[in-house]
């Protein structure tokens, strides 16, 4: 994609990724890619914040030469270091030796451990202001949103806040930069909760501080700039609330709904799987189902995330729960997705040992047992009977709160 001047003076030169295929070594973004938004600001001083990955930095100097010489940087704010934001900086460095770097202490310190550039850095406090001309940038100490080096960059002139990883998502911008000339946002608001269910869900009470925050410093917001996805500026506060909202799901304020996750090595615990399906819709509960062997965690924690139910359907595998789904499990207490109401069923023969497995589990993950079955194969109505009466049950008590 071409430059895009935001507002005068501000351009968004970010660069599109389609060819990743595991965003941070572990999430698949091959279907959906993602961006690495950065933006050039040419006043009085040139200033860049944020940049993009290594392997894009060719492409990511063809942007900045669109709006100034590459040669000729004032500035480089770096509000986050991760190398998806910073791995075209040594050449940067390189090409603008005159060029101060404008970041946290902790990022001075990552800065100097990922490419020994710590005596390029001047370190930035909270509220500190940079004149650049015809404006003065203000820094703000973000820590932990989602990694310790953390801040955020206010353009009060043109009402644009720069908010690196914290409300972006992920999807390659598909031409259009703007929320609203983007023609398929539910796509983006979904791959934002995605991301931030992946990434930034573990630090949900710093987001929930975070963001009330932001909003007690009413910031006359035009625009949030973050560094990927969409910038939104209809509605700029749309994405804060969304935010908001979903650290609150971290907790207690889950939705209704369920989340069913499933293995099956012959089909006994997926038949019975479907007619839980049906009793949990008989009750006009919202029920998402992932077959856990199949399908990578990445697409799992947002629903998990965002229900107060989840129900397990795992036989027992060596005298232990299914094997995929312990897995699964351990991402999610990773994620310290608390508060759920949970539930196991599957089919064991001789020993058994997956419910035993999983009620160690669910005491980890501080999440309430409120229904369990195990059987033998299964067939026959009865069979599916069963399963019909445990979903449409435990979608009572999802209904209820227990
Ligand atoms: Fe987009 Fe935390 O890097």
């Amino acid at each position: 994609m071409l430059s895009i001047e935001m507002a005068p003076g501000i351009h968004w030169i970010g660069v599109n990724d389609r060819t990743t295929d595991l965003f941070e070594g572990m999430w698949p973004i091959q279907r959906e890619g993602v961006s690495y938004n950065s933006y050039a600001i040419k006043d009085s001083k040139h200033v860049l914040v944020d940049l993009a990955k290594a392997f894009k930095t060719d492409e990511f100097i063809e942007r900045v030469n669109e709006v100034f010489d590459v040669g000729s940087i004032d500035y480089i704010i770096i509000n986050h270091t991760e190398p998806d934001h910073t791995g075209a900086l040594p050449i940067l460095c390189r090409l603008s030796p005159q060029a101060r770097i404008k970041a946290s202490a902790k990022a001075k310190e990552i800065l100097e451990d990922f490419y020994g550039l710590g005596d390029r850095v001047d370190v930035v406090t909270d509220g500190e202001e940079l004149d650049i001309g015809s404006r003065k940038l203000v820094f703000y100490s973000t820590p932990l949103l989602h990694w310790p080096d953390t801040i955020m960059t206010w353009d009060p002139k043109e009402g644009i806040l720069f908010s690196c990883d914290a409300f972006g998502g992920y999807g390659a911008l598909p031409g259009a930069i703007y929320d609203d000339t983007c023609e398929h946002l539910d796509f983006y608001r979904e791959e934002a909760l995605r991301y931030y269910a992946n990434i930034v869900s573990l630090f949900s009470p710093v987001v929930t501080k975070s963001v009330e925050r932001l909003l007690g410093l009413g910031l006359p917001l035009r625009m949030i700039a973050p560094s990927h996805g969409l910038v939104w500026r209809k509605d700029p506060l749309e994405i804060v609330r969304l935010y908001q909202q979903w650290a609150g799901l971290h907790g207690t304020a889950a939705e209704v709904g369920v989340t069913l996750l499933y293995a099956s090595m012959y089909g006994n615990t997926e038949r019975y799987m479907n007619a839980v399906s049906q009793g949990i819709a008989a009750e006009g509960v919202p029920v998402r189902i992932f077959d856990v062997a199949r399908t990578h965690s990445s697409y799992i924690l947002p629903s998990v995330l965002r229900y107060r139910g989840v129900l397990i359907g795992a036989p027992t595998y060596e005298s232990g729960l299914f094997p995929t789904m312990v897995h699964q499990l351990d991402m999610i207490e990773r994620k310290k997705i608390r508060n759920r109401l949970t539930g196991i069923f599957g089919s064991r023969l001789w020993s058994g040992g997956a419910q035993k497995e999983f009620a160690a589990l669910a005491e980890g993950l501080k999440w309430n047992v409120v229904g369990t079955r195990e059987f033998r194969g299964g067939h026959g109505d009865a069979f599916v009977a069963d399963g019909f009466a445990f979903g449409k049950e435990f979608a009572q008590k999802v209904k209820t709160g227990g």
